[in-house]
C-alpha cells in the first residue's frame, strides 16, 4: 500500500494508502469509532464500524492517546473535514503503546502546566500549526534575501563585546577571559558586508533581560541584514518589502494552518500593503500625547503606546529619527539634526510591538570613537570594528527582525513563548 502523509491525502481520494503517525484522540458513536490520527503534517479522521470489522473495532477501542501506529485504509471524500477526506480503516499496526496516560488533556490547562510539559504540548492542538508557520516564516525570510542577491553568512555566538548595551549581557568565563553570549550579530555582519556587499543571517541571540512580558524571552532567533551603500531610506524600503513578502508567502503556503488558528488571513494580507507610515519620533510622541498617553520626548514607547499606533494606522508603522541618547553607539547621526540618529523601529499592529530595529551605521572613526567614549565603553575590544571605518569605509545600513514576534503576530497568538519550540524565559529553563 502506498505510504503518504496526511497533507497529501486530498490527492489520493478513492485509493488505498498507509499512514505512519500517532493516535491523537478517539471517540465513539454507538457502533462507529472515530480515530483522530496525526502525523505532523495534519490530522485525519479514521472510521471503523463494528458490524463490518468487529475485531479491528475492539482492538482500536482499547488504544490510548499517543499510541504510535501504522494505519492502512481507503480514503474517501468528506467535505466537512479540514483535510477534505477521511480514512476507512482496514488495518492498524501498533508500533508503541504508551506506558502511562498522556498528561496533556484536550481541554483548558494552565500555562504553567503546559510549559512544564512543553516537550509533549508541542504535539497538540494549535502547537503543530504554529510550528509549521514558524518554519514557513524562516524560509520566507531566507528566500527574500537569496532572491535579491544577498549572501548568507554567520556571526559568532561567543563574543568579547556588547552591541545592545551592557545591562542585558549573559557573561561566561572564556578560559579565564570575560566573554558574552551575543545580543545581535550586527557588528560582525557590518564587517562581512564590507567584504561581500549585502549579507543576512538568522541566528540565536541572548538578552539577560528581566522583562516578564508577552514579547520578551531571553533567547531568540533574530533575522538580520546588513547592506553596503544603503542609506536610511533604502533600509526602510527593504524592510517594508521584507515584511510584505513574508506575510504574502506564509499566508499562501500555510493557509490551512492559519485557518486552524482562526487567524483572519485576508485582514492580515490587507494590513501589510505598503507603504507603511513613517513617523518622526517627535511626531509619534505628539500623536500619543494628544491621545492622552503620558509620554515625554526622550521616553521609549511602551506597550500601550505601541498598541495605540497600531490601532490608529491599522498596519505596521515606522518610528524613525530617535534622540541619540535613546539608542546604541553604532547609529549614524542625522545630518539635518545631529541630536537625532538615522534609526527606525517597525511597530507591528495589534500590540505585537517592535518587530524590527535598524539604522544607518556610523561610518567615520571620529564619530564612532566619540560615541563609544560618551557611553563609557572601552575602545580596545572594539578596535576591529573601528578598523571598518579606517579601511574602505562606506555608508551602510542594516536591521534585525525579532522572528518570534513576527510569527506571533502572523499566528495571532498572544504570547511569544507559544511560537518557540523550547522558550527560555527568566524563570524557565525546563524542559
Ligand atoms: O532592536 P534590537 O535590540 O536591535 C538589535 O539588536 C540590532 N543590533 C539589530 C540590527 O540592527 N542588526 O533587536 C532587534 C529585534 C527587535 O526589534 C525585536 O523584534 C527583537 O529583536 N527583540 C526581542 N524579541 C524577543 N525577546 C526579546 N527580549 C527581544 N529583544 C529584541
Ligand atoms: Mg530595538
Amino acid at each position: 500500500m502506498k505510504g503518504i502523509t496526511i497533507d497529501q491525502a486530498r490527492d489520493h481520494i478513492g485509493e488505498g494508502i498507509t499512514l505512519r503517525g500517532w493516535l491523537y484522540n478517539k471517540r465513539s458513536s454507538g457502533k462507529i469509532l472515530f480515530l483522530q490520527i496525526r502525523d505532523g503534517t495534519g490530522t485525519i479522521q479514521g472510521v471503523i464500524t463494528e458490524p463490518e470489522k468487529p475485531d479491528l473495532f475492539s482492538r482500536a477501542e482499547g488504544l490510548a492517546r499517543e499510541t504510535s501506529l501504522i494505519v492502512t485504509g481507503r480514503l474517501r471524500e468528506e467535505v466537512r473535514a479540514p483535510s477534505g477526506c477521511e480514512l476507512e480503516v482496514d488495518e492498524i499496526s501498533v508500533v508503541h503503546e504508551p506506558t502511562d496516560p498522556f498528561p496533556i488533556e484536550l481541554k483548558e490547562q494552565t500555562p504553567g502546566f503546559l510549559m512544564d510539559h512543553r516537550h509533549l504540548w508541542i504535539r497538540t492542538g494549535r502547537q503543530v500549526p504554529i510550528l509549521r508557520i514558524r518554519d514557513a516564516v524562516f524560509r520566507a525570510f531566507r528566500e527574500f534575501f537569496h532572491e535579491r542577491g544577498f549572501v548568507a553568512t554567520e556571526a559568532p555566538i561567543i563574543t568579547g563585546t556588547s552591541v545592545e548595551g551592557t545591562t542585558t549581557l549573559f557573561s561566561l568565563d572564556y578560559f579565564g577571559e570575560p566573554a558574552y553570549l551575543s545580543q545581535s550579530g550586527q557588528l560582525y555582519l557590518e564587517a562581512t558586508a564590507m567584504a561581500l556587499g549585502k549579507v543576512y543571517w538568522i541566528g540565536p541571540v541572548f538578552r539577560a533581560e528581566k522583562s516578564k512580558t508577552r514579547k520578551h524571552v531571553t533567547e531568540f532567533w533574530m533575522g538580520e541584514a546588513e547592506m553596503a551603500y544603503f542609506d536610511h531610506n533604502a533600509n526602510l524600503n527593504l524592510q517594508e518589502d521584507l515584511v510584505s513578502h513574508i506575510v504574502d508567502a506564509v499566508t499562501k503556503e500555510r493557509r490551512d494552518e492559519l485557518g486552524r488558528l482562526d487567524r483572519d488571513v485576508d485582514r492580515l494580507r490587507e494590513e501589510v500593503k505598503g507603504p507603511f507610515p513613517r513617523l518622526d519620533y517627535a511626531e509619534a510622541v505628539k500623536i500619543l500625547q494628544d491621545e492622552g498617553h503620558e509620554i515625554s520626548f526622550g521616553d521609549d514607547l511602551g506597550a500601550p503606546e505601541e498598541t495605540s499606533l497600531g490601532e490608529r494606522f491599522g498596519k505596521p508603522v515606522f518610528v524613525e529619527r530617535f534622540p541619540i541618547s535613546m539608542k546604541p553607539f553604532y547609529m549614524k547621526r542625522d545630518g539635518k539634526d545631529p541630536t537625532r540618529v538615522l534609526a527606525a523601529d517597525l511597530i507591528a499592529p495589534d500590540g505585537y510591538g517592535e518587530i524590527i530595529g535598524g539604522s544607518q551605521r556610523v561610518d567615520t572613526v571620529e564619530e564612532l570613537v566619540s560615541q563609544l567614549k560618551e557611553r563609557g565603553l572601552p575602545l580596545e575590544p572594539y578596535e576591529w570594528y573601528i578598523d571598518l571605518r579606517r579601511y574602505g569605509s562606506a555608508p551602510h545600513s542594516g536591521f534585525g527582525m525579532g522572528l518570534a514576534r513576527v510569527i506571533a503576530w502572523i499566528c495571532g497568538v498572544p504570547h511569544i513563548r507559544e511560537v518557540i519550540p523550547f522558550p527560555r524565559q527568566i524563570h524557565r529553563l525546563y524542559p
